[in-house]
């Protein structure tokens, strides 16, 4: 039987489970185990045996939200599932339309004891949702600010849920990029509909100054106990402290790579290649003449551009480099941009491998994403072998990717926060320029279409009969 703790004494409605006493992923017995063939590229190896509650630190406008909601699609695209949960939002939905900073006054009693109860409310969510459904990662987006809401927040997570618990804390003493934050996300947020955006600007503000009376940043000494990172001004210093096990690894490896710096990432496939021309998946083809003629126009276009500093990388297949001869601008190659492997079916024709494979056809179009060719690979694989990839464009500033098909949905779906059922069937049409600008907590994408006729390699999602 499962115990239940009450996680707030005064209010009996707030109620989690606890954690059994028994271990809750105890080991797999001979009953259990399931084996498969080894190695298995690519496998969403459950990374997080233990549910993680990531808690975000620091003052308003220090871009925790930015952070969370970047961390949060970046677990996702990795397969691991993580939710944001944002105390503003609770906030806001347990009082009426917002008036002044006064509300965040520490002196102001009645509404401290409303940000208390909503902060036990959400945590009261994360829990539920980490015990209950599928969540592997949680991520506690708020101030979080001092040591006594850090503490109840370890009683409840770690002490009562038997999670794991890391801060996230961002500092910040720039006040160019605070304001920046502040005019590009919070004027015009929810709180703000009502006013104009000096006075927003204003208010906002003075609310960091009611947090500041009472900040208490996360302290290597005072709280040694805990597990945590500190960002300082977006990146320029890391502090690290008892990180424990894989997930906080990469998590503390991916934020160092991440910065706010504004640029552009271009995606485009190679120009159309012979092998389209037929109706051919895979293989190592040459350009169509089509195919130069976009490599010509793209390379007129970029050129036109005059993009600072960009950097150009493509696969090792001859259609990437093909279709980056006259641009110029560093080129590196990536043998982790080379299309999906189709093994067996490498340079067939749908139809071919429907007649030829028809049990393998039929599964691709059943669970597309991790159906892995035989002798070849999944878009689950793909995700894998592009992680790297990724890491390395949020290090950069300007960059044109030049791929293809497959890879390119991988790296759309991380960008764009698509999901494993519609990553496989995004589309990316032939002679188009992908143009992705991070705005805000996301990225605005838009498409240039070259003005050159050039197949449709696009398959529908069927619709499939699982009976
Ligand atoms: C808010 O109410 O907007 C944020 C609450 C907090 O994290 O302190």
């Amino acid at each position: 039987m499962q115990r239940v703790c009450d996680l707030n004494r005064n209010s009996p409605k707030l109620r989690v489970k606890m954690c059994p006493e028994v271990n809750r992923h105890a080991p797999p017995s001979s009953d259990t185990v399931q084996t498969k063939p080894f190695p298995i590229r690519g496998e969403r190896a459950n990374y997080v045996n233990i549910p993680h509650v990531i808690a975000m630190v620091g003052l308003p406008a220090r871009g925790k939200t930015y952070i969370s909601k970047k961390l949060s699609r970046y677990l996702n695209w990795i397969g691991i599932t993580t939710r944001v949960f944002n105390l503003g939002e609770y906030r806001r939905h347990a009082t009426s339309a917002y008036k002044s900073h006064e509300f965040f006054r520490p002196d102001n009693e009645e509404a401290m004891a409303i940000r208390i109860q909503c902060a036990f409310e959400a945590l009261n969510d994360v829990c539920t949702w980490l015990e209950n459904s599928s969540g592997e990662v949680a991520v506690f987006d708020a101030t979080n600010s001092t040591t006594d809401r850090r503490e109840m927040i370890k009683n409840i997570v770690v002490d009562k849920m038997g999670f794991k618990l890391f801060f996230v804390e961002s500092v910040c003493d720039d006040p160019n990029i605070i304001e920046q934050n502040i005019m590009e996300v919070k004027v015009s947020g929810p709180d703000y509909n009502n006013m104009n955006k000096e006075e927003a600007l204003e208010d906002f503000l003075l609310r960091i100054k009611h947090y500041q009376e009472q900040y208490e940043p996360l302290d290597e000494f005072r709280e040694r106990n805990l597990s945590f990172m500190k960002i300082y001004n977006t990146g320029e210093k890391v502090l690290v402290h008892k990180h424990e096990g894989h997930i906080q690894s990469r998590i503390v490896y991916y934020l160092m790579n991440i910065h706010i710096t504004p640029r552009t990432i271009y995606l485009t496939r190679h120009g159309e290649s012979i092998m389209n021309l037929k109706g051919r998946i895979g293989g190592d083809p040459e350009l169509s003449l089509r195919g130069l003629q976009f490599a010509k126009s793209l390379a007129n276009y970029i050129t036109s551009q005059n993009i600072p500093s960009l950097r150009v990388w493509t696969s090792w297949l001859k259609r990437t480099i093909q279709t980056v001869t006259d641009i110029p601008a560093p080129q590196e190659r990536w043998k982790a941009l080379n299309e999906i492997d189709a093994g067996i079916c490498e340079e067939m024709t749908y139809e071919e491998i429907s007649e030829r494979f028809p049990d393998d056809f039929k599964a691709r179009d059943e669970a597309k994403f991790t159906y892995r060719y035989p002798r070849g690979e999944s878009y689950e694989d793909l995700v894998a072998r592009l992680e790297p990839v990724i890491m390395e464009l949020e290090r950069q500033e300007n960059v044109l990717v030049v791929s293809h098909q497959a890879v390119l949905r991988c790296l759309l779906a991380y960008f764009l926060d698509k999901t494993a059922d519609q990553l496989p069937y995004l589309e990316v049409p032939l002679h188009t320029l992908i143009k992705l600008t991070p705005v805000a907590y996301g990225c605005k994408m838009e498409l240039i279409r070259f003005p050159i006729d050039a197949v449709d390699t696009h398959r529908p999602q069927p619709k499939v009969n699982f009976l």
